[in-house]
């Protein structure tokens, strides 16, 4: 699905992509074993890039958005939310800052909050998981900094579920 307006936090912006999204910076990150080791996907194109903004923002089971700095525009990441399921009232998160400078500055924080505060309040779902590979230290710190709760635990990765009472509760 797409959202026609940016969601405005206190540095960043999230809005849906476009193919002209798909830069040489995004793809980059993908590349880069440094950012990549957490992520399924480890090499990609720009063609491939296009593609995939457009298929999750014709997906309506999906909301993929753009991390963008309000100072100057600069794309530094994507979250999705993604497996929605309206009937169950659930979905699944993935967040990445692709650029390294701008890790552990809060960001992914932000983004986090801004993102699920919409998610609750538009989508009228209830709970939101996500997964992490046991080394991703910083995953688990954010995922439980904004009320995540640790699920379910498999041979390589954490599963973590958020709810909403819970979620606005610490974060209010
Ligand atoms: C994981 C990731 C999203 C964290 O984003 P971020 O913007 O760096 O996180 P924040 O700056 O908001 O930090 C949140 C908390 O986690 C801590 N943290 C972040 N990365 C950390 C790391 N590598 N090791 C230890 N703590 C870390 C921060 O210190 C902060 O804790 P505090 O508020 O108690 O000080 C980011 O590193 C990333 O995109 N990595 C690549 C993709 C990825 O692994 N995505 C996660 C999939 S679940």
């Amino acid at each position: 699905m797409i959202i026609n307006k940016k969601l405005e936090g206190d540095r960043i912006y999230l809005r849906t992509l476009t193919e002209q999204d798909a830069t040489e910076k995004y793809r980059s990150w993908i590349n880069n074993p440094e950012i990549n080791i957490f992520l399924e996907t480890k090499k990609t194109s720009i063609k491939e890039l296009e593609n995939y903004i457009t298929t999750q923002n014709n997906d309506p089971n999906c909301l993929f958005l753009g991390i963008f700095l309000k100072e100057n525009d600069t794309h530094i990441g994507n979250v999705r939310l993604s497996s929605i399921d309206f009937n169950k009232k659930s979905g699944s998160i993935g967040l990445l800052i692709g650029e390294k400078e701008y890790w552990g500055k809060g960001y992914g924080t932000e983004t986090y909050k801004l993102f699920i505060n919409y998610v609750f309040n538009n989508l009228n779902l209830k709970i939101i998981t996500s997964g992490a590979y046991k080394e991703n230290i910083g995953a688990h710190h954010i995922k439980k900094k904004v009320g995540f709760k640790l699920y379910k635990e498999e041979e390589d990765v954490l599963v973590y579920r958020l709810n909403k009472k819970d979620f606005f509760f610490i974060n209010q």
